[in-house]
């Protein structure tokens, strides 16, 4: 479902050009874990954030159901991001001023989904995901790590996308927290079909995934397990 091929992101500061992103190729099904280690500058926010269309590749192609993402008018991207991904970030990013609730519901918004369909994904995907009735009512600020993680991956499984990006979605939770986050996200990409690929400093949580590749200096090689 995702075909990566000759992928390249270069930035240039100054005089100086960094391959941050180096002519990389891989492919991933759908329903697939994937996760992706590799040390700090390695290129890895680079490629998922290409990946989720933030950001424009300076060579190559990234196909998602044989379409190339690349090359797609922006009211076209928009409505990609929309419908067919999911982020998961390290901080959460769940909008502070808003409940839990209302932060799940906002994407179903701006799909255009009306206000009752809204609230009862939401409300169904804030249970799976193991949060109580009381803490949909409030706001992030007032709902520990582990809970704003899980509230973050309700939202961003409110449209159904077909792929979950996470960029070390459990570098901020301790350990028992962090693998009941990572446990959830399995669950899904096993239950919904839905591709998860993962960043992760965590070697233990990394050999629990379908596959893993190892970025380098731009370069994408895949783990053997
Ligand atoms: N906007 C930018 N302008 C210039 N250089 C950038 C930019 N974004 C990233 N880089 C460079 O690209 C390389 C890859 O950065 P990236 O953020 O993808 O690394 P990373 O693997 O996610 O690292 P970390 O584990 O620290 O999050 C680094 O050398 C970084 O300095
Ligand atoms: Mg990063």
């Amino acid at each position: 479902m995702l075909q990566v091929s000759h992928l390249t992101r270069t930035f240039t500061s100054g005089t100086e050009e960094v391959q941050a992103v180096n002519d990389m190729d891989f492919s991933v099904e759908r329903g697939e874990f994937v996760s992706i280690i590799g040390k700090s500058g390695s290129g890895k926010s680079t490629l998922l954030s290409m990946l989720g269309a933030l950001d424009k590749p300076t060579g190559g192609t990234i196909k998602v159901d044989g379409e190339d993402i690349a090359s797609m008018s922006d009211a076209k991207l928009i409505r990609y991001r929309c419908h067919k991904i999911g982020f998961v970030f390290q901080s959460y990013n769940l909008i502070p001023n808003l409940t839990a609730i209302e932060n799940v519901m906002l994407p179903m918004e701006f799909a255009g989904r009306d206000k009752e369909a809204r609230e009862k994904r939401a409300t169904e995907l804030l249970e799976q995901v193991g949060i109580e009735p009381d803490q949909m009512e409030r706001k992030p600020g007032k709902l520990s790590g582990g809970q704003q993680q899980r509230v973050s991956i309700a939202r961003a499984l409110a449209n159904k996308p077909s792929v979950i990006l996470a960029d070390e979605p459990t570098g901020n939770l301790d350990e028992q927290t962090g693998k009941m986050v990572f446990d959830l996200l399995h669950t899904l990409a096993k239950q919904e079909k839905t591709t998860i690929i993962v960043v992760t400093h965590d070697l233990d949580i990394a050999g629990k995934t379908d596959r893993t590749f190892r970025l380098n200096d731009g370069k994408i090689r895949e783990v053997k397990k």
